[in-house]
């Protein structure tokens, strides 16, 4: 077998105990240091590294590694990055607007990433490998233990609807009925070209007296989910519960959440307070089935 190394970045130290550091210089640069960078050296790397929060420092941090393995001769680089930042923006609405989803995978790739290994990435439909861009990736979906968590935790063994908002995470939910929202969002406004406002929300499904299980890749903002809370109110619904692989959780939208429900929860991808559901188990059946990972 070949030689492997892994390198376990300090935003990732919930999981595994860290073996690199990473530091600020007094004017914002970031400083990296591999200590086990001689282990590296024709080996099979696996780099786990966080790029949320601070995602751009984060990014610029793994582009320093990345570059610095492959000037020691690492012979195969995988990344292990929860959430992917940027994977929103993969399409130009505006003239001269920049795709950076591209962008960022293509930088990983010429940095040296053979393969990123991700959770949910949001411009991918569906689980497993996959290449965007330059980029090689792998596509792990936290659906069915989200769903899983809901039913023991939530709803108690009672039956309950699992609807995603949007067609896009449509997959997380082709085993539990397959029901999606159509989510469409309004054009840009005056000068702000970074957040377009939801618009429709179509879909009638039937919820009168059912519980309902909101499922998504990212609750980021919170409006999307609180849309779709809105519909399932007026539709009378029995008990909601709203979830995602990754929280964002951004301007105190749990609290907008929690005025329909209190139910609202994610996976650890990001770290986060109200992570109920760990990514921890699909990495070990990462490394059981690719054994040179870890
Ligand atoms: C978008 O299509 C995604 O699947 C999520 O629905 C969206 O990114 C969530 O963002 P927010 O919480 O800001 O509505």
């Amino acid at each position: 077998m070949s030689q492997t190394a892994q390198l376990i970045s300090p935003n990732f130290s919930d999981i595994f105990a860290p073996n690199i550091e990473i530091g600020q210089f007094p004017d914002g640069d970031s400083h990296v240091r591999i200590n086990p960078i001689a282990d590296c050296k024709d080996a099979e790397v696996t780099i786990f590294h966080r790029l949320y929060p601070k995602q751009n420092t984060s990014l610029v941090s793994l582009l320093l590694i990345l570059d610095s393995l492959k000037e020691v001769g690492a012979k195969h680089i995988s990344v292990v990055a929860p959430y992917l930042p940027y994977s929103r923006q993969d399409k130009k609405k505006l003239n001269g607007e920049v795709a950076s989803a591209y962008v960022i995978c293509n930088l990983l790739a010429r940095a040296g990433c053979d393969k990123l290994i991700t959770f949910d990435c949001h411009f991918l439909n569906k689980e497993g490998p996959a290449e965007f861009g330059e980029l090689k990736m792998q596509n792990i979906s936290m659906g069915k233990a989200l769903v899983e968590y809901a039913k023991a935790n939530v709803f108690l063994g009672e039956a309950c609807e699992v609807i995603t908002p949007d067609m896009g995470a449509n997959y997380l939910v082709k085993d539990h009925g397959g029901k999606s929202y159509k989510k469409t969002r309004k054009e840009y406004e005056g000068d702000k070209i970074a957040y377009r406002d939801i618009g429709q929300m179509d879909g009638d499904f039937d919820v009168k007296g059912k519980n309902v299980l909101l499922l998504d890749d990212m609750i980021s903002t919170g409006a999307t989910m609180i849309k779709a809370l809105e519909k399932l109110t007026e539709g009378g619904a029995k008990k909601v519960c709203c979830a995602a692989t990754h929280g964002l959780f951004l301007y105190n939208c749990v609290d907008k959440i929690k005025k329909f429900t209190d139910c609202v929860y994610s996976t650890d991808s990001i770290i986060n307070d109200n992570a109920k559901v760990s990514i921890k188990e699909k990495l070990a059946g990462l490394a059981a089935a690719q054994p040179t990972l870890f």
